[in-house]
C-alpha cells in the first residue's frame, strides 16, 4: 500500500514520542488545596481519600513537603470551629486561615505560592457564600464588602494571590480597590470567573463542612449548560482587575478552558474539583481503572484545554509521579 501520511512514523520509539508531545504536566504548575482546622488531630476526610484537614501547628510542615516535591502552589481553606449567620471568622485575623496562611509562610517563604479562597460558605452558619435576604437567596453587594475584608485580611497574613470563589457580581473590582488601599497593590487576583453550580463538588463540602443548611448555590453559580455566559463572566472580571482566570470544574468544563484559552492572553488556571479526584480514586481502589494513569491522564488533558495552571487534590501525588 503507498502512502504518503504515516502519522504513525512519529510514535515508533518512546524517545521520538517525547520529543514530539505537545503538552506536558509539569509540577510546577500544579496546585495542591490545602484544609485547615482548628481541630489538635489531622484529620483524613473519608470522602477524599489522601486528603486531609491540618491543624494551624501541623499545616506548615506538610506545606514544607509540597514545596519540596516541587508542587507550584496551594490553595488554603480554613474550616472554624465557630460559625455564625455572618461569618464573623472569615476575616479575623486571628482566624483559622489567616494562622495557617502565617505559618506556611514563615515556614517556606516564596518557595510555594500561597493561594488563599476567598469566601463566607465555610464560615456561615447556614452554609451559603454571603450574607443572606429574608427570601434565603445571598445579598450581592453587603457580601461583597465582607469579601474585600476578607481578601485584605489574608493579604495581611501573607498570602502571595488571593482567589474569590463566591461568584458575586463586582467582587474582583471591589476586592482590587480594597487591597490597593490597604497596601497590597501587588498581590494579585486569580478570579474563580466561571464557576459551575456543580454536583462535582459533594466531597469537598463535606471536607469543609460548608453543605448549606437548607436550598443551593444555582442563584450565583452558573448554569452548567452555559458557555457564552462564560466568556461574559471572565471579560467582565479581567475588566476588573483579575490578573488570572480559573474554570471550575475542569473536565466537564475543557471547552470552555479552551475557549478562554483561546481569547484572553491572562494564565488560566482550571480547578480539577473534589468530585473528579474522588471519582478516580474510588474506581482506583476497586480496580476498575488504573488510578495512578487515569489520574495523569485527567491533569494532562486539562492543560491540554488550555490550563497553565491545575488546581488539584492529586497535585502532590502528581508531583512525586514525575520525579519519577
Ligand atoms: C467555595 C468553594 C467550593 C469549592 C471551592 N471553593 C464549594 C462550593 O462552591 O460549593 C469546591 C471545590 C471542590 O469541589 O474541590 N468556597
Amino acid at each position: 500500500m503507498f502512502l504518503i501520511e504515516r502519522p504513525r512514523r512519529l510514535r515508533r520509539t518512546a524517545r521520538l514520542r517525547e520529543m514530539v508531545r505537545e503538552t506536558s504536566l509539569e509540577a510546577r504548575g500544579l496546585v495542591q488545596p490545602l484544609f485547615i482546622s482548628e481541630r489538635s488531630e489531622v484529620e483524613p476526610i473519608g470522602s477524599l481519600p489522601g486528603i486531609s484537614r491540618w491543624p494551624v501547628d501541623k499545616v506548615a510542615a506538610e506545606a514544607e513537603r509540597l514545596a519540596k516535591l516541587g508542587v507550584g502552589g496551594v490553595l488554603i481553606f480554613g474550616i472554624p470551629e465557630h460559625k455564625d449567620e455572618h461569618g464573623s471568622q472569615a476575616d479575623a485575623g486571628s482566624g483559622v486561615a489567616q494562622r495557617g496562611v502565617k505559618a506556611i509562610r514563615d515556614a517556606v517563604g516564596d518557595d510555594l505560592v500561597i493561594i488563599t479562597d476567598v469566601c463566607m460558605c465555610e464560615y456561615t452558619s447556614h452554609g451559603h457564600c454571603g450574607i443572606l435576604r429574608p427570601d434565603g437567596q445571598v445579598e450581592n453587594d453587603p457580601t461583597v464588602d465582607r469579601l474585600v475584608s476578607i481578601a485584605v485580611s489574608h493579604a495581611e497574613a501573607g498570602a502571595h494571590v488571593v482567589a474569590p470563589s463566591d461568584m458575586m457580581d463586582g467582587r474582583v473590582g471591589a476586592i482590587r480597590e480594597g487591597l490597593d488601599e490597604a497596601g497590597f497593590s501587588e498581590t494579585p487576583i486569580m478570579s474563580y470567573a466561571v464557576k459551575y453550580a456543580s454536583a462535582f463538588y459533594g466531597p469537598f463540602r463535606d471536607a469543609a463542612e460548608s453543605t448549606p443548611a437548607f436550598g443551593d448555590r444555582r442563584g450565583a453559580q452558573m448554569d452548567p449548560g452555559n458557555f457564552r455566559e462564560a466568556l461574559r463572566e471572565a471579560a467582565l472580571d479581567l475588566d476588573q482587575g483579575a490578573d488570572m482566570l480559573m474554570v471550575k470544574p475542569a473536565m466537564p468544563y475543557l471547552d470552555v478552558i479552551k475557549a478562554l484559552r483561546d481569547n484572553f492572553e491572562v494564565p488560566i488556571a482550571a480547578y480539577h474539583v473534589s468530585g473528579e479526584y474522588a471519582m478516580v480514586k474510588a474506581a482506583g481502589a476497586n480496580g476498575w481503572i488504573d488510578e495512578r494513569a487515569v489520574m495523569t491522564e485527567s491533569l494532562l488533558s486539562i492543560r491540554r484545554a488550555g490550563a497553565d495552571i491545575v488546581i488539584s487534590y492529586a497535585a502532590a501525588e502528581a508531583a512525586s509521579w514525575l520525579r519519577g
